[in-house]
């Protein structure tokens, strides 16, 4: 098979740690583990430097045709004062939009090796590994009506509006139970049907979607809140959760900080499924930004990146075997003791960006 990839390195560390996932890449073409036609382009800061936008016409185009776009990082001081329609930013957010990419996945893996530097108890995240399903297009962020309205008291009132329609619940629920169907078959449905009426809709048809379509797996609703508490206490019950834009973003941010570090979350999101060829419209990122502070140093962690490759991997190109491959790796060198700053206890060792790749292909 051969799959088109789009790099799309951005600012900061985002070209740093791009490019060992490039050397990754190119490495799994010559070992005829499948032909990868590679292309890049400018986003965030660096192509408003060079075009005066936040991503071209052209680059959109190109993410189009692409098999898979994997981001790098954008943003930083540079371009604090451009103007707001071409900040950094501004072009993630086009990329979300027009490739439709309504499925958020962000696992939470806590290697073995790494027990140690989370925030919590070793018994309570060694092993971890739980993937939060967040709806990414619809809910309180992108709800009409969205303002601030001056009230005839002089006054403000503000408003986001919570929506969702049963298709866009029915459709993220889909990726939620199919996902788990390739785990442990577990999935937790995360809402506020005790508030709010678009958690009554959600539990109804998460619950219809289960009973019709997934009736094999084991299906548990849990409150939001409840859900945030049962992160912090017993991560290791859950297999895959599935909530909205708003709470998703909080409960994956709780997750990550189960796990270590920024620089080792990965990330997917998915649009909706071609009739025709089976194909999804995906996206691969880390969750880190552009770290400013450390970039030109090469002190940045590529894991993030490398393990969003795996993700593409997986999700995009049905290389699950080398994604699992990769993902051991990762783990065997983890375990064998190197470390970038970030994941270095202090005054230990560290490897530079460069020298966590290459072992990573190496192993
Ligand atoms: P950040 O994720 O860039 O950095 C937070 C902290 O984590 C920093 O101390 C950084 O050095 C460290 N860190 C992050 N990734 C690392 C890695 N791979 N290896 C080692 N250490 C790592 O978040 P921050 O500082 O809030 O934002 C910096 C810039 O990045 C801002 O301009 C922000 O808007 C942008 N940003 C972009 C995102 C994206 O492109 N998706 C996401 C988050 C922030
Ligand atoms: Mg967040």
């Amino acid at each position: 098979a051969s799959f088109n990839l789009l790099l799309l390195p951005g600012d900061g560390i985002g070209p740093e740690v791009n490019v060992e996932v490039e050397k990754l890449v190119r490495w799994l073409d010559q070992a005829g583990v499948a032909k990868f036609e590679i292309e890049k382009d400018l986003v965030g800061g660096s192509a408003y430097d060079a075009h005066g936008v936040s991503i071209t016409e052209e680059a959109m185009a190109r993410a189009q045709a692409a098999d898979a776009v994997l981001f790098g990082a954008v943003g930083g001081p540079k371009w604090d004062s451009v103007p707001y329609e071409v900040r950094p930013e501004a072009g993630l957010l086009r990329l979300r939009k027009d490739l439709g990419l309504f499925a958020n996945l962000r696992p939470a893996i806590c290697y073995p090796a790494l027990a140690e530097a989370s925030s919590l108890k070793r018994e309570l995240v060694e092993g971890l590994d739980i993937m939060i399903v967040r709806e990414l297009t619809g809910g309180v962020y992108f709800g009409e009506p969205k303002e601030i309205v001056t009230l005839e008291n002089g006054e403000k009132r503000a408003v986001d509006t919570q929506l969702y329609t049963t298709h866009e619940v029915e459709r993220i629920a889909r990726v939620a139970f199919d996902l788990a169907a390739k785990r442990n078959n577990r999935v937790a449905s995360a809402e506020k049907r005790n508030v709010m009426r678009t958690g009554v809709l959600w539990h109804e048809v998460v619950s219809r979607v289960h009973r019709e379509e997934f009736a094999g797996a084991a299906l548990e609703h849990v409150l939001a809140d409840n859900c945030a508490m049962q992160l912090v206490r017993n991560p290791k019950q859950y297999d895959v959760i599935v909530t909205d834009n708003l709470f998703g973003d909080i409960l994956s941010d709780v997750a990550a900080m189960l796990t270590g570090s920024l620089g080792m979350l990965p990330s997917a999101s998915l649009g909706a499924e071609d009739p025709a060829t089976g194909k999804r419209k995906a996206l691969y990122e880390p969750v880190h930004g552009s770290a400013p502070d450390i970039a030109g140093k090469g002190m940045a962690n590529p894991i993030a990146m490398i393990g969003s490759l795996g993700m593409a991997l997986r999700y995009s190109f049905g290389l699950g075997d080398a994604a699992d491959k990769l993902d051991l790796a990762i783990a065997n060198v983890l375990g064998a003791g190197l470390r970038t700053r970030d994941i270095a206890g202090p005054g230990a060792n560290a490897v530079s960006t460069s020298e966590m790749g290459d072992a990573i292909i190496a192993e």
